[in-house]
């Protein structure tokens, strides 16, 4: 079983966004039985609460159902329990550089490492500015990415 656990701020916009666009992807090739998919924020705001109305509209046009998702905090402990831990943004990162044990930090990237042809490094955070639109296009284009790193390494 390889794993994957999704970090944004909030766990609320870009996680639980990437956790269901790659759920979906990884269930339509027939390998939901061999990866394990998870998200997780670097903050404790929105614990217990489900994705953002937003983002939960924008994945629902785009023919996915994050409603059922609920926030939760990384913490040290994930980086024992998944094999990619995979930052949104640059502070994500180093929220999460803080707190990983430092035998675990290859285990650490960012998520757009596997999307180089987006051209930029950070997913955006569209919780005040919007965009979730294309916050969304890039972390589909980054699923596929991760998903074909996983098949050369792992699968
Ligand atoms: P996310 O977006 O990190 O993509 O889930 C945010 C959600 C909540 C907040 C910021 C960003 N907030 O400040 O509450």
């Amino acid at each position: 079983m390889v794993s994957v656990l999704f970090v944004c701020l909030g766990n609320i916009c870009r996680s639980p966004t990437a956790e269901g666009v790659f759920r979906d992807l990884v269930e339509r090739e027939g390998l939901g039985g061999h990866i394990r998919i998870d998200s997780a924020g670097t903050h404790a705001y929105h614990i217990g609460e489900p994705p953002d109305g937003r983002a939960q509209a924008e994945a629902k046009r785009r023919g996915i159902d994050i409603s059922g998702l609920r926030g939760r905090q990384a913490r040290a402990q994930d980086f024992a329990e998944f094999d990619y831990v995979l930052a949104m943004d640059r502070s994500n990162h180093q929220n999460l550089l803080n707190i990983c044990p430092a035998d675990r930090r290859e285990r650490l990237s960012m998520f757009l490492n596997f999307a180089p042809a987006v051209g930029c490094t950070e997913v955006p955070d569209p919780y005040y500015e919007g965009g979730f639109d294309s916050v969304y296009d890039m972390i589909e284009q980054a699923a596929h990415g991760l998903l074909a790193d996983i098949r050369a390494k792992h699968l």
